[in-house]
């Protein structure tokens, strides 16, 4: 990337900007069927109002129907249509639910082409919660959200996306997967191990589907004011240029890379850096 991406639009000026989309990207986003988890509030819900606004037909999803609703009256008042979105509100960390939500897109749509991974819990409330003290239950809750939830919905998915040829996944890392602050060490674990299942997705489906346009990668957002993180004064909207230019990329683009949302990547270890430009 040669310059970083613009990430401060102003959402309510989306027509005059498309949040830097060049018109044939904005245009390959309009009636693609893309699910968005944790669309109820932050990244999350930026993403589902800048889809909406691209004509994509939305799913939004999150435990609080209210808050996804929030997601709806927001976008409404940016001047954006509704009529393409359909709530499916469930609890991830259901099996049943997770299934039964699955069913509810397969009805939706004869083939789902892009989906979010973007729920996810913090750490205890965000404050410091050593490992060396930390209960089971706690533990339990961190991984099940923020790494078991997103393979088995991914997983129980994707013969719905495969069947469509060309399928787009983003899973929303964080460089807390990489990092070893004190305190946060059961939210770096999930979101490190997340990082892996993008990429291993990515690569096992590569190599198990020639024949379909594979594009799984992860975004490591960087820091936005939402209800997980009080501390920053970003908006949430800084998300968007970048999870809209993956989800509106043509055949042959990134697979299994790492990106910031500024457009930079990410190559570490085994990860392959992407040498090409993303706003092609
Ligand atoms: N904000 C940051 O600074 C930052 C930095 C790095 C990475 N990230 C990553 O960005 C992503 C979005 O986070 P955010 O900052 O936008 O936080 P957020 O506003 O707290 O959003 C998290 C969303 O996940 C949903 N969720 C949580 N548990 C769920 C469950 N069991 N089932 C279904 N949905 C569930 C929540 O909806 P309900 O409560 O309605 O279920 C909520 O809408 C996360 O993956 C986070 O790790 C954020």
């Amino acid at each position: 990337m040669s310059h970083p991406l613009q990430q401060n639009h102003d959402p309510k000026m989306w027509e005059k900007h498309r949040f830097g989309l060049p018109n044939n990207r904005w245009e390959r986003l309009k009636d693609k069927c893309v699910w968005v988890t944790g669309a109820g509030t932050g990244y999350g819900q930026c993403t589902a109002i800048a889809l909406a606004a691209a004509g994509s037909f939305v799913i939004l999803s999150g435990r609080k129907s209210e808050k996804l609703i929030e997601t709806i009256t927001l976008m409404k008042s940016y001047g954006i249509g509704s009529s393409n979105c359909e709530i499916v509100d469930f609890d991830l960390t259901d099996i049943k639910q997770t299934e039964n939500a699955c069913k509810s897109v397969m009805e939706i749509t004869p083939s789902l082409y892009g989906l979010v991974n973007n729920a996810a819990v913090a750490q205890h409330g965000n404050t410091l919660y050593p490992l060396q003290e930390g209960t089971y239950e706690v533990w339990d809750k961190i991984l099940k959200t923020n790494l078991t939830a997103q393979w088995y919905l991914t997983k129980t998915i994707l013969p719905h996306m495969i069947k469509g040829k060309e399928l787009r996944i983003i899973f929303m890392g964080s460089e807390a997967g990489w990092a070893f602050t004190p305190g946060f060490g059961m939210y770096n674990v999930s979101k490190c191990a997340l990082n892996n299942l993008s990429a291993s997705f990515a690569s096992e489906l590569d190599a198990s589907h020639k024949d379909v346009d594979i594009q799984v990668n992860t975004i490591v957002p960087g820091e936005a004011k939402t209800e997980m993180n009080q501390m920053s004064t970003d908006s949430p909207f800084t998300i968007v240029p970048m999870a809209l230019l993956l989800l509106s990329h043509p055949a042959y683009g990134p697979n299994g890379c790492f990106f910031h949302r500024d457009g930079r990547y990410f190559s570490f270890a085994y990860a392959q850096p992407y040498s090409r430009e993303i706003l092609c």
